[in-house]
């Protein structure tokens, strides 16, 4: 039995139990895609009915990536000795050999996924018989008859943890993009405060909105996600305030995948202008504002958490960690329970 894991590192590595966005919907073609989330590798690839499928990518023969082989379809091949598998994780044929035993064997772990918001999510369940939870995301992406969104997505280098605190630590906005185009006006000093919410809690300033980066919100429904809403000028088009949706996935320890979608209250022709304008105008500013955070969160010293000293404007930040640590003391407890239940069966 491998020695007991320290919360801290599974934490690391990613939360169980949830859906995490993977990639974006346009990045799954025809090939066989490769990809590393939670420290897994997994292929992901789309039947001819545009279904996409995600597998360990391992083949079961000897170990090549799948994701090197070739699309058939329902199922892929290795590209090293042919052996075909199916997006259930089952064996479908071996070509090499005649009757081989490995036909028919369920050999690789297979992940329930979801297209939606232009994304791809993927289920990483605790337990492989664990059920996903019912999934829902923000009104602002689920409703697309009154929101209108884009996806923006980039891996950046650093733990995912950091990207969470960064979305969750609303003062940043007056002052690492202070000369931003929408985050340059407002207080540079406020109080903040902490209001329950029914899947999570708002962080906000006590006397500033609609100005800056003045809220955010955390929420748990099946996905943790964060939400929090930036003021527009007329110049950048009709619509209400500027809706953000953030993910973020675990790739590796060190590595994260944020998932950013815009959103605004749209509809008719109004929508057509906005899109048109966000495409033209808008979207450079926004990966500039981006590329501020990912600096800052990559030049994070590496052991920035050991070292910290938080003041009141963290008191978001350090809610949504204990909210995960207890999720990961509850899930590494369960683990340890179905080792030790393992252990007695078989004493
Ligand atoms: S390693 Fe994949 S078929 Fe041999
Ligand atoms: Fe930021």
């Amino acid at each position: 039995m491998e020695g007991k894991m320290d919360v801290r590192d599974y934490l690391r590595r990613g939360l169980r139990d949830l859906w995490y966005p993977v990639v974006a919907s346009w990045e799954v073609g025809s090939a066989p895609l490769g990809i590393t989330r939670l420290g897994e590798h997994i292929v992901l690839w789309r039947d001819t009915t545009g279904q996409v499928h995600a597998l360990e990518d391992r083949c079961p023969h000897r170990g090549a990536r799948l994701s090197m082989g070739w699309n058939l379809g329902d199922r892929v091949a290795c590209w090293y000795h042919g052996v075909e598998v199916g997006g259930d994780g089952v064996v479908k044929d071996v070509p090499a050999v005649n009757a081989c035993p490995l036909v028919g064997s369920k050999c690789l772990r297979s992940y329930l996924v979801q297209e939606k918001h232009g994304a791809i999510f993927l289920y990483f369940a605790a337990d492989a018989d664990n059920v996903p939870p019912p999934f829902e995301l923000p009104l602002e992406l689920e409703d697309t008859e009154q929101y209108s969104h884009f996806l923006c997505t980039a891996e950046w280098k650093c733990g995912y943890e950091s990207a969470i605190d960064n979305v969750m630590d609303p003062m940043h906005g007056a002052y690492l993009h202070a000369a931003s185009h929408s985050m340059a006006e407002g207080e540079r000093s406020a109080e903040m405060q902490i209001v329950p919410t029914a899947t999570g809690f708002v962080f906000e300033k006590t006397k500033q909105r609609g100005v800056n980066f003045d809220w955010v919100e955390f929420g748990h429904s099946g996905a943790l996600w964060m939400r929090l809403s930036i003021p527009y000028r007329k110049q950048f088009g009709p619509g209400g305030p500027f809706w953000i949706i953030g993910m973020v996935v675990p790739v590796d320890d060190s590595h994260c995948r944020v998932f950013f979608w815009r959103a605004r209250k749209v509809q008719g022709w109004q929508r057509d202008v906005w899109r048109f304008m966000y495409r033209t105008r808008l979207e450079a500013l926004h990966w500039e504002v981006l590329e501020q955070d990912r600096k800052v969160l990559e030049g994070l010293s590496p052991h920035a958490r050991d070292n910290e000293f938080l003041y009141a404007h963290d008191a978001g930040l350090a809610r949504v960690r204990r909210i995960m640590l207890r999720m990961a003391l509850s899930q590494l407890a369960a683990q340890s329970g179905a080792e030790a239940a393992m252990a007695g069966a078989t004493a």
